[in-house]
């Protein structure tokens, strides 16, 4: 049976997401998908890591869920903001159509053109492609649960659909396929601040905080491994 398509919506600050036909829920807030991934992946991730980390180069970061791309674009106007090198492996065992990801709105908000964008999904699956000289993507087409990626990782970005619609993935022993492959004071950050999650990290040696989310969402998880 083909599997249910994925509808475009508008989010509250004006960004597309995607309300999922398979899982019936929504790749990101409603309340704003651009302004809820540059709070949760991008300030309190990619910013913070190199607060504590400022020589770090490259930096490897692991997403659970590539979705729309809109974590790898933003990703990939940082490291060219900032002049720095991010190796950036994302998985994936459910890509969005073509006709979708042309269509989303990011390009436009984010005042690109929107080949830069298009070029993320266009790339070949499981090799590593150099997007820009300090943007390298290595996406993964495989379910996390076979991931088989032999890599220390700096910076995870958790985006996976809420323990709500896939509890397995938040919690052992999914959830120690990435966590492995952290490095000692690596970073895991998260939009979701889930009281169960929260206790599996720490019982995996992360210390955790609990930082204010993004506009519509109390909070949000950031976990340093020990
Ligand atoms: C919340 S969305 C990710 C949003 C994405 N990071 C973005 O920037 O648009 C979760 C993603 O996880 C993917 N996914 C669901 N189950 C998965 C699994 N078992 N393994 C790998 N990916 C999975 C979904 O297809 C979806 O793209």
């Amino acid at each position: 049976m083909p599997k249910p398509s994925n509808e475009i919506i508008r989010s509250q600050d004006g960004s597309h997401t995607l309300m999922s036909g398979q899982f019936d829920t929504t790749y990101h807030s409603t309340h704003g998908a651009i302004q809820e991934s540059n709070h949760v992946f991008i300030e309190a991730g990619l910013d913070y890591l190199v607060d504590i980390k400022p020589d770090i180069e490259p930096i490897h970061i692991f997403e659970m869920g590539f979705g729309t791309g809109l974590n790898a674009l933003l990703s990939l106007l940082w490291a060219e903001q900032h002049q720095r090198t991010i190796i950036y492996h994302s998985i994936e065992a459910y890509p969005i159509e073509k006709a979708t990801w042309q269509a989303v709105n990011y390009p436009e908000l984010l005042h690109i053109e929107p080949q830069r964008f298009h070029q993320l999904h266009e790339v070949s699956w499981n090799e590593r492609c150099g997007i820009t000289s300090n943007f390298h993507l290595h996406k993964i087409s495989s379910p996390i649960e076979e991931l088989d990626l032999n890599q220390d990782i700096d910076l995870v970005f958790y985006d996976a659909f809420g323990p709500g619609t896939q509890e397995e993935l938040w919690r052992p022993p999914v959830l120690n396929i990435t966590t492995d492959l952290i490095v000692k004071d690596g970073v895991l950050v998260t939009y979701c601040a889930q009281g169960a999650f929260r206790r599996h990290l720490i019982a995996l040696g992360f210390d955790v905080a609990r930082l204010d989310g993004p506009p519509g969402k109390r909070q949000m998880i950031r976990a340093v491994k020990g």
